[in-house]
């Protein structure tokens, strides 16, 4: 097992996920770039090392049990110490929930919510020899149920697989939380903030880099920091 602190992040070949991978990167730890096209991998390792990051590829479909299990092979020679859930899509907007695809809304769910379960249940074993094991779940605002029902304007527009997944999310990282009470894992939900990527047809005023700063923080917790917690740059979210 290497010395240094290893960490997987899932989609991270391009938006938020490639800025938490080269923010990490930058602390000296080793980082393992999950994405599943392997042209769009090697050309986000490639520049990881260029910019100094001992990064690495981990051929990763959250979707697919196989290329689940197989990156938790792959990783196991390595060990893992921190895992960042940032994989995910919105399924397409608009997406009312008077006229919605239930399929769409079933993609959605398995890729931001089951998505997550798969890839954490498989990397649990190896986080559980780390000295300091942290997961980060990459959430949003618009999951909170609090905003939704505010009338905000701060909630994205109307969606009824987007939105309600992250939600399920929060709900399942907090269960995530009560189970592994008691072990040194550390467990929370970071919000980016509205950022500029292919997510949002790049219409955010954040930049990744900005997005990426709530993850960093969160996968550096010292080991009495939070868990079952959810956060933004300015503090707690509401749930
Ligand atoms: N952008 C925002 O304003 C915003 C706001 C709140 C929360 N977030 C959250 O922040 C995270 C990152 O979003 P982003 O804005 O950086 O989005 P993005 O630019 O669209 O990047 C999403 C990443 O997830 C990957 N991905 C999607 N489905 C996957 C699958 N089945 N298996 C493996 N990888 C998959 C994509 O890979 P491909 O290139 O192969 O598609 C891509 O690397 C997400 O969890 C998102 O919900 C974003």
């Amino acid at each position: 097992m290497s010395e240094k602190t290893i960490a997987l992040v899932t989609g991270a070949n391009k938006g938020i996920g490639y800025e938490i991978a080269a923010g990490l990167g930058a602390l000296g730890w080793t980082v393992g770039v999950g994405a599943r096209s392997a042209e769009r991998r090697e050309t986000a390792v490639e520049k990881l090392r260029a910019a100094g990051v001992d990064a690495f590829g981990v051929p990763l479909d959250v979707t697919d049990d196989a290329s689940v299990t197989a990156a938790a092979g792959l990783l196991a020679e390595r060990g893992l110490d921190v895992l960042v859930n940032n994989a995910a899509i919105t399924g397409g907007m608009p997406q009312e929930p008077t006229v919605v695809d239930p399929a769409m809304i079933r993609t959605v769910i398995d890729t931001n919510v089951l998505g997550v379960i798969r890839v954490t249940n498989a990397m649990l074993p190896l986080l559980r020899r780390s000295a300091a094991p942290r997961i980060v779940n990459m959430s949003s605002s618009v999951g909170s149920l609090t905003l939704q029902s505010g009338n905000t304007d701060a909630t994205g527009p109307v969606s009824a697989a987007y939105a309600p997944s992250k939600t399920f999310l929060n709900a399942v990282t907090l269960q995530y939380a009560k189970e592994l009470a008691g072990t040194n894992i550390l467990i929370n939900l970071g919000c980016p903030g509205y950022v500029a990527t292919d997510l949002n047809h790049f219409s955010g005023y954040r930049t990744p880099t900005q997005g990426a700063a709530i993850a960093i923080h969160l996968a550096t917790l010292p080991d009495d920091g939070p868990t079952g917690a959810f956060f933004d740059d300015a503090g707690p979210v509401a749930w």
